[in-house]
């Protein structure tokens, strides 16, 4: 997989963003098992906690493309800062992926960090 297409699918997702009220875009692209490249962008409401964040679509995306697994993720935003998961798409990626499933976090200038999903959400619950 090539890290820079799927950070460049992300940034193009963002794009599609609909964040009327934050006017803050997110992108995100998923590389899955079969090798497919599944995106995502972040999709506000005017109840604000029906909002979904570009992670989980781009998640939601894959697993409704019949993808169990998830192999590597690729988050963008307009901003400065590196681009992190929030706390809920962390526990939504586990239910799809390793603990050492690399997130790139990119930020506006298409630099990016990156982190495992392990490192963002140590000791995750994944079953019961
Ligand atoms: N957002 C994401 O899409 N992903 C994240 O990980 C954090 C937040 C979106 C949700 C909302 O539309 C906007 O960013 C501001 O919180």
């Amino acid at each position: 997989m090539e890290v820079n297409e799927l950070v460049r699918l992300s940034v193009l997702a963002k794009e599609n963003s609909y964040s009327p009220y934050s006017r803050f875009r997110v992108g995100a692209a998923v590389l899955a098992e079969s090798g497919k490249i599944y995106t995502g962008t972040n999709i506000e409401n005017a109840s604000l906690g029906a909002t979904c964040c570009a992670e989980r679509v781009a998640v939601f995306n894959a697993v409704s493309g019949g993808e169990r697994k998830i192999r590597a993720l690729a988050v963008c935003s307009d901003s400065d800062e590196y681009t992190m998961p929030c706390g809920i798409c962390r526990q939504v990626l586990a239910e799809f992926a390793d603990d050492d499933m690399p997130i790139y976090c990119v930020r506006a200038d298409g630099k990016y960090k990156i982190r495992t999903l392990g490192e963002l959400l140590p000791g995750a619950f994944r079953s019961f």
